[in-house]
């Protein structure tokens, strides 16, 4: 049993809406706020307790809305500030509760800040920012953005370089100033004095950044000789983290019953362990990123492909579950709006879609933290066929498109095939096509033409067909989720491994007391004879399955051998004495 008492975030499940593709009310080609408002019965129907809204601050959206310009308005395209409000109340209402994104490892440029420390160094502001002096008339360091090109821009008015570990529009702010962590804190204040229940943060272990001896920030270690270098060994986990996270806890979190996730981008176990610690951390839970990295070449770019080996992916997840059993806490996510959709990149979008994305709800859901649903999964929603890049809009994949291609020469227009094939696999656009309603003109998404192109498959995959449909990919998720309330061993149990070397089968216990639940999911098209060992599945109770068992488990279990159908996946109560 857990030595302190179960906390609400513990048994919920969050459901992650990015707005922009969300619902449009309006017919502008966005999604806003009134749309959000009008679609809470999908959220209901489903059970979600949690709604993490990407962000809906003004911006200018050079990084759709993570780009935030005014920390305390509501973008004009989402809607007003009393339509946020009303937001928060019908949910409320609903009896879920509201989680906002904070985004403060960096600005807009176009915040007032960062307008102001741009115009001399002697502006009160400036300290705001990170800055340096040129270094042989160059950039400082040799650090990448995450989105191409160096991470320092020059600001002639001052004559030095600013950081931006993201765009050139996205400035990173300067934790190292008490000024900087007081406004922070300030305008979570706000949002908490408003009723908000907590915050997703942004790229949060970014904020401490590993300087010099000598004050400045030091050059990362070459890898590639005459490339720009990843500086996340210098950006990320820095020396102060953990204590600007514990002030924030000790000055505002403290005072307020809510959730709080950090996105954590190269952390290890021992670090989120420590973050997540209920009496000595500072948040509930971090989101790691090991799991995200498994189908890209080691080392390399997220765009070298690799296909995922399933023992990966279970080492990884097993790793997490047992660096978090004691204390601390896990997040559990296979996707939201910077992944490819998941039934397209661990299942199979093809014949098996619907099998394949209940099985991986069942992996997901069955695993010891708190679930995280991206909007469209709880519909098995797809990759999208991109073929060209004009069908793209994310700032990441174009600036990736486009510095490859400067690199190889050639007609910069004719995009190479093994790039578009890049970012099928792992464009963040897959994940922001518009939800899928139903099979109507624009999925029922918009009454005009979506910013975004919707997937041409919602004449098949919408919400509408799923809701009517109790075989549904959406009903699964909606059993998946309800059991979290009715077992207290899927939220408390501990996680073990069983059959660590199999290739194909994903399968582990959870054991709370007398109790043990057994997930069993195969992540291949291809049946399979799983020998049961010293496992007795006699007496078992089925507590989610996505392959029909009309003459029960039985039938699936001859010679010592549990027979897994393809892509399936059972969620078991086993009988006890
Ligand atoms: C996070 C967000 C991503 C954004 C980046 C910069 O990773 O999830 O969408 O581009 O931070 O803010
Ligand atoms: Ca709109």
């Amino acid at each position: 049993m857990p030595h302190t008492p179960a906390r609400w975030w513990q048994h919920s499940v969050v459901y992650q809406v990015y707005p922009r593709s969300f619902c449009d009310s309006n017919g502008d080609g966005i999604g806003d706020i009134p749309g959000i408002a009008s679609k809470l019965g999908h959220l209901q129907a489903l059970g979600v307790d949690v709604v993490w809204l990407s962000p809906v601050y003004a911006s200018p959206d050079d990084d759709n809305g993570y780009d935030i310009s005014d920390y305390r308005a509501i973008a004009p395209q989402f809607g007003t500030m009393a339509d946020f409000d009303a937001l928060l109340a019908a949910l409320h209402a609903r009896g879920m509760r509201l989680v906002m994104d904070l985004v403060v490892n960096h600005t807009s440029d176009e915040h007032a800040w960062f307008q102001q420390a741009r115009q001399s160094r002697d502006n009160p502001f400036h300290a705001f920012y990170i800055w340096a002096e040129p270094v042989d008339g160059g950039p400082p360091t040799n650090w990448a953005s995450i989105f191409g090109g160096s991470a320092w821009e020059w600001n002639a008015a001052t004559g030095e370089y600013f950081l931006h570990s993201f765009s050139r529009r996205q400035p990173d702010l300067n934790w190292e100033q008490p000024a900087v962590r007081q406004e922070v804190h300030a305008v979570m204040r706000f949002w908490l004095d408003k009723g908000v229940d907590g915050f997703r943060m942004d790229v949060i272990n970014l904020v401490s950044k590993t300087w010099g001896p000598d004050g400045r920030l030091p050059n990362a270690p070459v890898t590639r000789p005459g490339f720009l270098q990843n500086g996340f060994s210098l950006t990320a986990n820095g020396p102060r983290l953990l204590e600007f996270l514990r002030e924030m806890r000790q000055v505002v979190l403290r005072h307020h019953d809510c959730i709080t996730v950090g996105e954590c981008p190269g952390i290890t176990p021992d670090l989120a362990r420590a973050i997540t610690d209920a009496d000595t951390g500072a948040l509930d839970m971090v989101f790691q990123f090991d799991h995200m990295d498994l189908d890209s070449q080691p080392g390399q770019s997220k765009w070298q492909l690799k296909p995922l080996d399933l023992r990966d992916l279970k080492r990884s997840l097993s790793t997490w579950q047992q660096a978090l059993a004691d204390t601390g806490w896990n997040s559990l996510y296979f996707g939201n709006h910077d992944q490819p959709r998941v039934v397209s990149r661990f299942g199979d979008d093809g014949p098996w879609r619907e099998a394949s994305a209940k099985m991986l709800a069942t992996c997901l859901h069955g695993l010891r933290g708190t679930p995280y649903v991206y909007q469209g999964d709880e519909l098995g929603m797809t990759n999208y066929p991109f073929d060209h890049i004009g069908q793209c809009r994310d700032i990441e994949t174009l600036n990736m498109v486009r510095d490859a291609m400067a690199q190889r020469g050639g007609d910069p227009t004719a995009v190479a095939a093994d790039l578009m094939a890049a970012v099928r696999a792992k464009g963040r656009d897959n994940a922001r096509t518009p939800m899928q309603w139903t099979a109507g003109p624009q999925a029922g998404f918009s009454s005009g033409t979506p910013w975004l192109a919707v997937h041409p498959n919602h004449t098949t995959i919408n919400a509408e067909a799923a809701l009517a449909d109790a075989g549904s990919v959406f009903h699964h998720h909606r059993q998946l989720i309800a059991l979290r309330r009715s077992e207290p061993a899927l939220v408390h149990g501990r996680y073990a491994l069983l059959w660590p070397d199999h290739a194909t089968v994903f399968g582990y216990t959870r054991t709370l007391g007398a109790v043990q639940l057994l997930v069993v999911c195969n992540f291949s098209a291809q049946p399979v004879d799983l020998p049961l060992d010293t496992l007795d599945l006699a007496g078992a109770a089925v507590l989610s399955a996505n392959w029909p068992l009309p003459l029960g488990l039985d039938a699936l279990c001859h010679g010592g051998a549990l027979h897994l159908r393809p892509y399936e996946a059972l969620l078991l109560r086993l009988a006890t004495g």
